[in-house]
């Protein structure tokens, strides 16, 4: 198979990550006879350094064209003062919502070797298997910019949604929550809001048409909570854009770290882009000691979701249960009688885990 694939490193351990999940393709590529093209572009703070902005149009044109797209984090305390039109997160939010990518899956799983890595108890996180389905180019980040304001006494900031944004986000949950344990929650402020209103008065219509699907309201509040009490209780998770940001970072602690998830950011037809959950967490920037983990777990992600190669996948999961069943882990996990290594020793921990395998099938 031979596709197209860009890459956006972007800034602070988005560049480091991504070196990783690059070498670890191109040793799947190999075992497996596959022709990975990779095409490297600017985004975030790297971009406004090189061009102004932090989406430019050829890495815009590059990504439409791609088969499916890597992203590894941008932002960074160099561009804090840049004007918010123009900061590297900008980026990021143009390049989804240009590619309509809409729905974005945030899969939290503990892994058996990281049970006790947990800060939370282990009888707690046990089993935890959850997928968070969040709206990706809707809600308050994208508010209107005529209607943005800020005069130095009063500032504003819109939520609005079409139904149609709504209706495509639910129904893709319900086919979702069909594949999995057809439990799903969705999660709102309808007690308050009239966006979250409209919201349950669509996920209850399409119940309709999921009888298999067991559907459950919960306010976003009580979801935060319930989800590191008795994270167990949920299946798939819907929700609006900003409520599943802050939900899916929360819900990095069951597996025991924010460095470990990965995630998809999809449309319809099934483009996608591929991105760890976590930032370029600018206070470990340049040590070398990031966790790769989130970032080689979206380049699977990538080849079972865009591509259809689900053993290629599950080859690169292999590899990584399998270092961390060995006890290795990088900074960020506090993992009993351990072994630290840094980015680069994970990535070729895992690069050997792969390449055992050739060897001896
Ligand atoms: P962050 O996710 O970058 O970091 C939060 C904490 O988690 C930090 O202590 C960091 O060291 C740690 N962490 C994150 N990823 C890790 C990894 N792979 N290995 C080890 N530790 C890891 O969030 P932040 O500090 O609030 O934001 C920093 C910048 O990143 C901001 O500019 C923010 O806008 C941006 N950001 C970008 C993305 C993205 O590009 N998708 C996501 C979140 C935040
Ligand atoms: C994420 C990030 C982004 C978001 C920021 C950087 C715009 O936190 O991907 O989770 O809030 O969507
Ligand atoms: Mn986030």
């Amino acid at each position: 198979m031979k596709k197209q694939i860009v890459l956006l490193p972007g800034d602070g351990i988005g560049r480091e990550i991504m070196e990783s999940a690059k070498e670890v393709l191109q040793v799947i590529a190999e075992e497996f006879d596959h022709t990975f093209i990779f095409h490297e572009h600017a985004i975030g703070g790297a971009a406004i350094d090189a061009y102004g902005e932090p989406l430019p149009e050829e890495t815009l044109k590059a990504s439409e064209h791609a088969d499916a797209i890597l992203l590894g984090a941008v932002g960074g305390p160099k561009w804090d003062d840049q004007p918010v039109h123009n900061r590297p997160e900008q980026g990021l939010l143009k390049i989804r919502k240009s590619l309509g990518l809409f729905a974005n899956l945030r899969p939290i799983k503990i892994i058996p070797a990281l049970t006790h890595a947990s800060p939370l108890k282990e009888d707690i996180v046990s089993g935890s298997d959850i997928l968070i389905i969040r709206e990706l180019t809707g809600g308050l980040y994208f508010g209107k910019p005529s209607e943005r304001r800020n005069n130095g006494n009063s500032v504003v900031d819109t939520l609005s949604y079409e139904r149609y944004e709504m209706e495509r986000i639910i129904e893709k949950a319900f086919e979702t929550a069909m594949t999995r344990q057809k439990h799903l929650t969705s999660v709102d402020k309808a007690n308050v809001l009239e966006s979250s209103r409209m919201w349950r008065e669509i996920v209850d219509m399409k119940s309709n048409e999921y009888p298999e699907v067991t559907v459950e309201h919960v306010l976003v509040d009580a979801a935060a909570m319930k989800l590191i009490t008795n994270p167990a209780h949920f299946d798939t998770i819907v929700t609006e854009n900003l409520f599943g940001d802050i939900l899916s970072d929360e819900a990095s602690v069951i597996p025991g770290s924010l460095g470990l998830l990965p995630s998809a950011s999809v449309r319809e037809d099934g483009v996608g882009l591929y991105e760890p959950i976590h930032g370029s967490a600018p206070d470990i920037a340049g040590k070398g000691i990031a966790n790769p983990l989130g970032m080689i777990l979206s380049a699977a992600f990538m080849l079972r979701n865009s591509f259809g190669l689900d053993a290629e996948a599950n080859e690169i999961e292999r590899a990584v249960n399998e270092a961390l069943e060995q006890g290795y882990h990088t900074a960020d996990l506090q993992v009993k009688d351990g072994t630290l290594v840094s980015t680069k020793e994970m990535t070729e921990l895992v690069v050997e885990n792969l390449s055992t395998r050739s060897i001896s099938d």
